[in-house]
């Protein structure tokens, strides 16, 4: 850590720079650069499991319009899904490579035609047969085997202690069955692409959250080299873990561009996404707790059952939320999985937290409740000194400031505790309370800085900006290293032609990104001060406002560069020993208010007030605004989402934004956000940590806590809906 950083760009609430290109229409999304490409439809499989047996395209291609319809018969040689890599987001997206169907809307063709109408309508004249094969769909717990990993890098088993001991010791214990159901992200800008190729060099433009994984997939799926791939994704209506990696949009963007010789576009639409794109699946969660009677917290054990997608690792972990949280004796969990003919499987925001937060936190409030004790108090006895899980030291700790802070700021302690206790009118009013713990991740990144003769600067990473302010607190970062004025600075992302990054994923990206460009500017200002006669520590002088300053020294920059050719440095990161001597989180605590109507059983939550302590804050404004989201998507995740399969065909049944429930305005209350600002210097050179999912944990558990406390009634089959209160 540094004393550079006084705050007179980072941290401040700078608006968005790319605010005014995006409210003008002028930033351009994947599907809407200005390139003269054919259309691309996609055909979705009818079924989970099986072969093609036969498919027929000749009335398709008959269709006014249509240029080309591909199928397995015909399309570019593409490798098999899952070949080339061990990552999920590096292995081969291969489409249409063979007749083998693995989930319900895999697409069998791509139909292609001038105009999207065209395609569309030529799309619906493609006939299929199939040799369907009984598929597995869904948790089955005899069927299951241990996960190979859980995300997050947690392993599949953990057993800290004797958990049957401390279990025995225990004189009140929960033992209690959570199913969470299949979601999905639903970023507002679905999965889109355009494609070209230039002999066998292809470009694509398209919409994804890691631009170097990318790449590295496009090679692996068409046998090129990555020399020969540039992926280019300067705007993006939301990821949330969906567009982590490539799928069918720029996979299929790119077979047709390569059979066709010229640009192809791929926008999936929504009800495609809803079965083809990437989702959280399913997940039946066991969980056990032990206390004493003085409300010592002895035994954990999580158990986690749910599904993968076929030849695509990744499974879910919701024991993440028990590793760091509390105090005990004894801490043990087991996560099994299944290969499954559903869709991708994926990282949806906040991987396991998400749902940790609302199954784990509900079963400490009922535990609390079995001892007898405030659910805030029984965390606060139960603060750890170290890290549960492990046994590691924490890089910091303020997860009980945060539950402090925001009790007095709710005014937890004057609340009516008994459940069911105070009503007004028709509407039972309840409180709940719960912690947020997320991971505090950092990957490798690297950055090029160019300031010019002019002294205009120019960053240079493929960091993306997902929607949540990279190009704002990238530009504060360079700001206030340089002594420049956010005017005087470009950042251009998202090109893989820039050096590489781990993108945007995890809450990782800012924290790794920011620190690439620190370190570059860092090894600018070292320039500067030699190329302005500064002998001393660059540490030492005072950049600011276009000048360097040091003692009664004062050198304007633009003396420096004027006679120059300009200057460039470049920066990376990688995590350090800290990241493995020391378990690093960011913390936080939600009080929430709910009102349930006696008669209709709807919920309406009333009130948040939410505290989070993520290191330095870049940007309070964006900071606030992605605390907001997770607070948004904590009511979706406790009240409001879930998709349904229908377990014959594998298809989903409500598969659009009118049928699958995301919380709306109008289920939003007043959420009073606020920040502790403790900059941690294990974490990074800039003292930041992972902002981005942290709010989203733990908020369902406060709101399904409050469900309790209002109706004296617990449901376990989330989300909590009306039918099931009823
Ligand atoms: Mo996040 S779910 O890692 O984009």
């Amino acid at each position: 850590m540094n004393d550079i950083i006084k705050g007179k760009w980072i941290g401040k609430p700078l608006d968005r720079v790319d605010g005014p290109l995006k409210v003008s229409g002028a930033a351009t999304y994947a599907a809407e650069h200005d390139i003269d490409a054919a259309i691309g439809f996609i055909v979705e499989a009818t079924i989970a499991k099986g072969t093609i047996a036969s498919i027929e395209t000749a009335n398709a291609e008959a269709a006014k319009g249509v240029i080309a319809v591909l199928t397995h018969e015909n399309a570019p040689k593409m490798a098999p899904w899952g070949d080339g890599a061990d990552d999920r987001f590096e292995q081969s997206h291969g489409v249409l490579v063979d007749g083998t169907i693995r989930h319900y809307g895999q697409p069998v063709a791509l139909v292609i035609a001038e105009t999207l109408e065209q395609a569309r309508h030529a799309a619906s004249l493609v006939a299929v047969t199939y040799d369907e094969q009984a598929p597995a769909l869904g948790v089955d717990r005899a069927d299951s085997e241990l996960a190979e990993g859980l995300d997050g890098g947690f392993e599949p088993t953990n057993r800290r202690g004797d958990f049957d001991q401390a279990w025995a010791e225990s004189d009140l214990t929960v033992d209690l069955n959570y199913t969470t159901p299949h979601m999905i992200p639903a970023a507002m800008e679905p999965h889109s692409a355009i494609a070209e190729w230039d002999g066998e060099r292809l470009t694509v433009r398209n919409s994804l959250q890691v631009i170097a994984s990318g790449v590295a997939c496009l090679a692996n799926t068409f046998g090129i080299d990555e020399e020969n791939i540039r992926v280019l994704s300067p705007y993006i209506g939301g990821g949330f873990g969906s567009k982590l990696g490539q799928h069918y949009d720029t996979i299929l963007a790119a077979a047709g561009a390569k059979k066709l010789n010229r640009p192809v576009k791929v926008v999936q639409t929504r009800r495609n996404l809803f079965h083809a794109g990437p989702h959280r699946a399913r997940i039946e969660q066991r969980i056990r707790l032990g206390a004493t009677r003085d409300g010592t917290l002895k035994a954990v054990n999580f158990e986690t059952w749910s599904t993968q997608a076929i030849g695509y690792f990744y499974t879910e972990g919701p024991m993440a939320s028990a590793a760091s949280a509390y105090r005990c004796d004894a801490l043990h969990w087991t996560g099994k999985t299944r290969q499954a003919n559903e869709t991708l499987n994926d990282s949806m925001r906040a991987p396991g937290e998400a749902l940790g937060g609302v199954t784990f936190e509900a079963a400490i409030d009922e535990l609390a409740e079995k001892v007898g004790m405030d659910p805030l108090e029984f965390r606060l006895k139960n603060e750890p000194t170290e890290d549960p899980a492990s046994g590691k030291p924490f890089a910091t700790r303020d997860l009980v400031e945060c539950m402090k802070r925001g009790a007095d700021e709710f005014g937890w302690t004057d609340r009516p505790k008994e459940p069911r206790s105070r009503r007004e009118g028709r509407k039972l009013i309840g409180y709940g309370m719960a912690s947020a713990i997320r991971g505090n991740m950092m990957q490798e990144g690297s950055c090029r800085i160019d300031l010019s003769a002019g002294g205009h600067l120019t960053v240079k990473m493929d960091m993306t900006d997902i929607g949540t302010g990279t190009y704002t607190i990238l530009t504060q970062i360079a700001a206030e290293a340089l002594g420049l004025h956010p005017d005087d600075i470009t950042v251009d992302l998202a090109d893989s032609d820039n050096p590489a990054t781990a993108g945007s994923g995890g809450s990782f990206g800012a924290g790794t990104s920011g620190s690439a460009l620190w370190n570059a500017c860092i090894a600018l200002r070292e320039k500067l001060a030699t190329a302005g006669g500064f002998n001393i520590d660059p540490d030492e002088i005072d950049f600011d406002e276009g000048t360097m300053q040091a003692g009664d020294r004062t050198v304007a920059l633009a003396d420096v560069l004027k006679d120059s050719d300009g200057f460039s440095a470049e920066g990376s990161i990688k995590p350090g020993e800290e990241h493995e001597d020391y378990v690093q989180n960011s913390y936080g605590a939600h009080f929430c208010e709910v009102a349930v109507d006696m008669d209709s059983c709807e919920i309406e939550v009333r009130r948040f007030v939410s505290v989070f302590s993520a290191g330095r804050i870049l940007n309070r404004k964006t900071a606030h605004s992605q605390c907001l989201g997770g607070l948004v998507w904590g009511i979706g995740g406790a009240i409001r989402e879930e998709l349904w399969m229908d377990e014959r065909t594998g298809g989903y049944v409500n598969r659009d934004l009118a049928e699958y429930h995301v919380a709306v305005n109008r289920d939003v209350p007043k959420c009073d956000i606020i920040f502790l600002e403790n900059p941690d210097p294990k974490s990074n050179p800039i003292g930041t940590k992972g902002i981005g999912e942290l709010a989203l944990c733990g908020a369902g558990g406060a709101i399904v806590n409050a469900i309790y406390n209002a109706t004296g009634k617990r449901v376990y089959d989330l989300p909590v809906t009306l039918d099931k209160l009823l």
